[in-house]
């Protein structure tokens, strides 16, 4: 039997939380990935390098250690296939105030420079990262991409509502551009500002978890293998949508979601309840059936499964250590 040469991808954010598991993921399936990461100040560079270490060793695999908003990436994707955005400045609460120009830069004006990019290289798919934060506070639930207004509730939630509009200016017969609205991921390696990483850290460590809100709003979780699936079925959909919800189809509140790992670390979790935050909405919920219908992608992983799994990943030791606040 024969095979072809392997085909090339492009990842950026390849450092990250999604970004690093979707490159393990390409990998095993084959592709000769490059990997692209400028590690912002964000969270702390070892998080990032341990989140590499399996791809380090991986002979299919390069990393380029850049900023998009610099040069020094482009030349890579002369000949790929398809480059995945995933790279982003990530998290709601921060995008208000000074740190606003770290969500305009790395989130519109980097997916800007992407879209130019892979125009200019003759690539022919991109597929990036938007969010459920594009809907903020939605009337009616589930969400559905076409008929749910995208009203966000945060600086954040805005740039990628943008990176959205600027993804159909750039779409083209030549280039397909596809954007997923990830839905609230989770699992191991999750970013440490995120809510249930906090609580296993707390967990498992000791510490005190902040609580905003009162625990009563609710998530359509997704866990990460889930998301980097569909991610990865988007390199060969057709017919391929501009825009597909992928969430996990479990919603949860927050104190489903502590009672639960409370149950499975069979430990009581310190609270320290605070005040909901500026951009926090109540809900979110997918609907994804178009996801179904044009990628063949329903999620498999239980929201019990994968509490399990990311507690387990903090609890080895992998995980490196946060100050618990
Ligand atoms: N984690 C979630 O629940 C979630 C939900 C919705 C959407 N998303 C989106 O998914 C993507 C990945 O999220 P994540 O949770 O893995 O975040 P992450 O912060 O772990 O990963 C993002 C990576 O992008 C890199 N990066 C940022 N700006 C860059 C730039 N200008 N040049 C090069 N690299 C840059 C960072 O160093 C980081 O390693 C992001 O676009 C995020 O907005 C995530």
């Amino acid at each position: 039997m024969t095979t072809g040469p392997a085909r090339r991808a492009v990842v950026t954010g390849a450092a990250g939380f999604i970004g690093s598991h979707l490159c393990e993921r390409l990998l095993a399936d084959g592709w000769r990935v490059t990997g692209v990461d400028c590690f912002t100040e964000y969270y702390p560079r070892e998080d990032k390098l341990s989140n590499l270490t399996a791809l380090s060793q991986s002979p299919g695999f390069d990393l380029l250690e850049r900023d998009l908003l610099g040069d020094g990436w482009q030349a890579a994707l002369s000949g790929t296939d398809v480059v995945f955005h995933l790279a982003a400045q990530a998290g709601v609460r921060d995008s208000f105030g000074r740190s606003f120009q770290n969500y305009a830069d790395n989130n519109l004006l980097a997916t800007q420079r992407v879209f130019e990019a892979a125009g200019a290289a003759d690539t022919p798919r991109v597929v990036w990262a938007s969010s459920s934060s594009v809907y903020g506070d939605a009337e009616t639930h589930p969400c559905r991409e076409a008929s749910t207004a995208t009203l966000p509730r945060s600086p954040y939630g805005v740039t990628k509502r943008a990176c959205e509009d600027l993804a159909r200016v750039y779409r083209s017969p030549d280039l397909a551009i596809t954007g997923l609205r990830y839905f609230t991921v989770y699992g191991p390696r999750q970013r440490p500002d995120m809510a249930m990483r906090r609580i296993c850290d707390a967990l498992a460590f000791g510490g005190t978890f902040q609580l905003y809100g009162d625990g009563s709003q609710s998530r359509d979780f997704t866990y990460v293998a889930d998301a980097v699936d569909a991610t990865v079925r988007c390199a060969d959909a057709d017919p391929l949508a501009p825009i597909y919800n992928i969430g996990g189809g479990e919603e949860a509140t927050m104190a489903q979601v502590i009672a639960t790992l409370e149950s499975l670390a069979h430990a009581r979790l310190r609270l320290d309840r605070r005040p909901s935050q500026r951009g926090d909405v109540r809900r979110t919920s997918a609907d994804v059936t178009l996801a179904r219908r044009d990628l063949g992608w329903s999620p498999a992983v239980s929201l019990s499964e994968g509490l399990a799994a990311q507690l387990a990943w903090v609890r080895s030791g992998e995980a490196p250590r946060e100050a618990s606040a």
